[in-house]
């Protein structure tokens, strides 16, 4: 079983590594952060206040999240466009310091690395929780600044100052949370991706795993 761990913070360049990562080792890709995401946005939806510890934990043991290459659907509704939006964004960080939904989420991810015997996965707690056994676990950083415009330019709507301020408080709730907070592995490759283009960031790491340029 093949499983690439990929963590880091938002913004460092995780789902653009992981997904062409995938793509070069044939395995599929999975988006963790769009599993918390969409339990926040299914909360939204459902009118349960995303702090309300015991709502939440237990709507997120019967809510629909199917988070696939194309698009996320929660609850058969597609939500692949809200779940990048501010409310959720900012809804999100108390939902992922919710111990119940973490155990519920992670028993999720272990499902879905198990029916198709590998993948690579991106998220926060990859390589420290859900598979410390992983074959690599890379963990991604670059300067807040950096993260901030990268995550502008994917949120058009909103402008660098919104962006910059909502990644920096998620960064200090998903650091400080006391369940899996977000930290690097000690045995993970720490990459530093400021300044370095998706094609380098990818022959870095695909080094590392021998998959070289084929
Ligand atoms: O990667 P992202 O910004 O879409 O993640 C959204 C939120 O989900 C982020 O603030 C932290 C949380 N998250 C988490 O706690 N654990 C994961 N494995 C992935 C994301």
């Amino acid at each position: 079983m093949r499983v690439i761990a990929i963590d880091g913070p938002a913004g460092s360049g995780k789902s653009t590594v992981a997904r062409a990562l995938a793509a070069r080792l044939g395995l599929d890709y999975l988006d963790t952060g769009a599993m918390y995401r969409s339990v926040a946005f299914a909360a939204l939806q459902r009118g349960i206040d995303p702090a309300d510890v015991e709502a939440v934990s237990k709507m997120a043991a019967d809510v629909s999240i199917d988070v696939g290459p194309d698009g996320v659907i929660v609850d058969g509704t597609d939500a692949t466009i809200a779940i990048r939006g501010l409310e959720v964004s900012q809804a999100v960080s108390v939902v992922a310091a919710n111990p119940a939904v973490r155990t519920e989420m992670v028993r999720r991810q272990r499902a879905w690395v198990a029916d198709r015997d590998g993948g690579v996965l991106e998220g926060r707690d990859i390589g420290t929780v859900v598979f410390p056994d992983a074959e690599l676990k890379v963990y991604l950083t670059a300067d807040p600044e950096v993260r901030a415009q990268r995550r502008s330019k994917e949120a058009a709507d909103l402008d660098y100052e919104t962006v910059a301020a909502d990644l920096a408080r998620r960064d200090a709730v998903d650091q400080g949370r006391e369940v899996s907070p977000l930290t690097e592995a000690e045995d993970a490759f720490l990459l530093d991706t400021t300044g370095l283009t998706v094609e380098e960031i990818i022959d870095v790491i695909a080094g590392r795993i021998g998959a070289g340029d084929d």
